[in-house]
């Protein structure tokens, strides 16, 4: 490379190539001539050309969670909430309807009854524990059905095979926003979906530093439509975020087996504790889907548990005063565990009748269950919900 007169020193060249993937921040890459660049641009030649139209590290990121999925051609996304508005936004148009199930990610919920209806695309939601109810809200200019396999922070499993088989029988996509199963507790393309999302954010990325989304089509033509849509919409990833997320991806089943190992440990000794009034937990034989659960994740119940203590919002306020060393904080998939309160963050918009509909009380809360070592972690809890019922 020639010197370049504001002394930038051409990338040192080495016979050994790098281990660990490079960071590559560069938004312009050069090219030797226009025919070079026409034919990066025709797709004769491989070659960045402007990060938001992508870059390296994403590449690198998105072929990693392809194969965790069994996809092909995914997209990394600026946060999970944009993969969830490009998975949508790449696959219906306007006068289109989309279906969603009733209890997804409160943003997805937003975006739904919000954003979709102001670009005149409709938008419900049913029970997707239910396919008869799902059945009954289709439309016939639904295009679109999102749901996720199991639901934040109620932990209710989907009916994944019956909504699979009833949108293949209507020609309707389905997307599937994985984010809280994982591909290590399912694989929603093995199951008929067509679309499958995640907020990388959480437990794949898994050290809450870097905000980032998936998305992946099976159709070439549907990823297309969602690539395009992302590049002409800036939802593109910043390298850095990407290289943190690939160093966090490496140790992802090792983290996601600990801690799935810990939260039935957890699940159990909280179902056994005075004070406890109900345990959440997909593979818990007390969980109210539990058959359907052992039928689609098999032993795989994930790191995420909710749970209910008696005592209204004083109990509530008196179990976080006494467990100090697990954070308040409403998100999940950190390497350590974190503990939300659903009916103060994301569920706070809803009436109380409206949040006891789904069971949320002010007693319930939500627990993504880290990598702490297990009796640590269960004897903070115990600890806890004694402080909390003046035992
Ligand atoms: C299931 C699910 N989908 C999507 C999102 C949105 O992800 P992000 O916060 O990365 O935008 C979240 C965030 O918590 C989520 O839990």
């Amino acid at each position: 490379m020639a010197k370049s007169p504001i002394n930038r020193v051409p990338w040192p060249q080495s016979a050994s190539r790098p281990v660990v993937t490079p960071l590559q921040p560069s938004v312009v890459y050069a090219s030797d001539s226009p025919d070079m660049l026409d034919a990066q641009y025709a797709g004769d030649l491989s070659g960045y050309s402007y990060a938001r139209e992508g870059h390296p590290n994403a590449d690198v990121l998105a072929r990693m969670i392809d194969g965790l999925e069994g996809a092909e051609g995914g997209i990394v996304t600026g946060s999970g909430m944009a993969a969830v508005t490009a998975g949508i936004l790449g696959a219906v148009r306007a006068g289109d309807h989309v279906l969603g199930g009733d209890q997804l990610y409160g943003r997805s919920l937003r975006l739904m009854n919000e954003t979709l209806p102001a670009m005149g695309i409709s938008a419900s939601t049913a029970d997707p524990t239910d396919v008869a109810s799902m059945e009954a809200a289709l439309r016939p200019e639904t295009k679109l059905i999102l749901i996720e396999v199991v639901s934040n922070p109620t932990i209710r499993v989907a009916d994944l095979t019956g909504i699979a088989a009833l949108a293949k029988e209507r020609g309707i996509l389905l997307a599937v926003d994985n984010t809280f199963t994982t591909p290590r507790g399912i694989r929603p393309f093995d199951h008929g979906a067509d679309i499958v999302i995640h907020s990388v954010t959480k437990l794949l990325a898994g050290h809450s530093d870097a905000t980032l989304g998936y998305v992946a089509a099976r159709d070439p033509e549907l990823r297309e439509r969602i690539n395009t849509f992302c590049v002409t919409t800036g939802l593109t990833p910043s390298p850095f975020d990407c290289w943190l997320a690939e160093r966090g991806l490496l140790s992802f089943p090792l983290r996601y087996d600990r801690a799935e190992a810990t939260t039935k440990r957890l699940a159990d000794a909280l179902a056994d504790l005075d004070g406890v009034t109900r345990v959440l937990y997909p593979t818990h034989p007390t969980h109210p889907d539990h058959n359907r659960a052992q039928a689609l994740l098999g032993a795989r119940g994930s790191h995420m548990l909710s749970f209910e203590i008696a005592g209204g919002r004083e109990a509530a306020n008196t179990l976080v005063a006494a467990m100090p060393e697990i954070p308040f904080a409403p998100t999940l998939g950190d390497i350590g565990t974190t503990l939300s309160h659903p009916a103060t963050s994301s569920h706070r918009g809803l009436t109380p009748e409206g949040r006891a509909q789904i069971g949320i009380t002010e007693g319930f809360f939500r627990v993504s269950v880290g990598c702490e070592e297990p009796d640590t972690l269960i004897s903070l809890f115990a600890g806890g919900i004694a402080a909390a019922h003046g035992i």
